[in-house]
């Protein structure tokens, strides 16, 4: 696991979006799993830049994002299909027809389980783009759910409604159940970076980097990862010694 901690998120989203480029730059055709939450947001805002600038062009890429509510259309505007469109896809030169997020909806969720593993499955990704929960959780993959799940449907913890109720308005409540891909299927991902930032997340942080590899902590399986970066700012690196940091940019 590569350890990077930047001086701030300003940094840590250069970094990231970096790191993605990159891949793009490699591979125009590249897959990119793509995640929500505040952390991203700077990164897609870099991403954007890039393509504005001409140097970065989105038009061959496909995307597949990690998780959605369950109940809430893509119209709706605390679905994560609607925060895609508006920090990234309505932006960028991506074709709609190339992007793909978990359907929450409809009678039939274990049908829409089934497709979307059957869709990463035949869509192999370059990069797998995450955030971390304050337990831990990476998409919605809660603590002791089994490292080999696939794409299925969770009851969110009360932590994780709490922490995402800042993201709805008054009133609004934030939905039980979601569906997410699967900690198997993060971990196919060629590589997988994950972002960081704030003192809420030095704790997450330390027990990814530092603690066992445990379902208690779902985002501790990439440490057994080929190919993992963290990306991270001061204050959630708050917890990690010196050793376990690769670079400090
Ligand atoms: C949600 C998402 C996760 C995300 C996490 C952290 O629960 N399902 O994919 O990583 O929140 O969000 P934030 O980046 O806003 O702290």
């Amino acid at each position: 696991m590569r350890v990077i901690v930047t001086e701030n998120y300003e940094k840590l989203s250069e970094v990231a979006a970096g790191i993605i480029a990159k891949v793009i730059v490699s591979k125009p055709d590249a897959v990119l799993g793509l995640a929500t939450g505040t952390s991203p947001i700077g990164t897609y805002k870099k991403l954007i830049e890039y393509c504005e600038n001409g140097l970065l062009s989105f038009a061959k890429v496909k995307t597949a994002n990690l998780d959605e509510y369950v109940g809430l259309s893509p119209s709706h505007d605390q679905s994560y299909h609607y925060f895609m469109n508006d920090n990234l896809f309505d932006h960028i030169d991506i074709l709609k027809d190339n992007v793909r997020v978990p359907d929450g909806t409809g009678k039939d969720l274990d049908k829409n389980c089934k497709d979307y593993d059957a869709y990463l499955e035949k869509t192999p990704r370059d990069l797998q783009l995450l955030g971390i929960g304050g337990n831990g959780h990476i998409g919605f993959n809660e603590p002791k759910t089994p490292f080999g799940s696939k794409t299925h449907i969770v009851d969110l913890t009360e932590k994780t409604r709490k922490d995402n109720s800042r993201l709805f308005k008054e009133g609004e409540t934030v939905p039980e159940k979601a569906i997410t891909m699967g900690i198997s299927e993060i971990c196919q991902a060629k590589k997988v970076l994950l972002v960081a930032n704030g003192e809420n997340k030095a704790d997450a942080v330390y027990k990814m980097v530092c603690g066992p590899v445990s379902e208690d902590c779902p985002a501790s399986v990439l440490q057994l990862h080929p190919d993992a970066v963290v990306v991270l700012d001061k204050a959630a690196a708050k917890r990690l010694d010196a050793s376990v940091i690769t670079e400090t940019l």
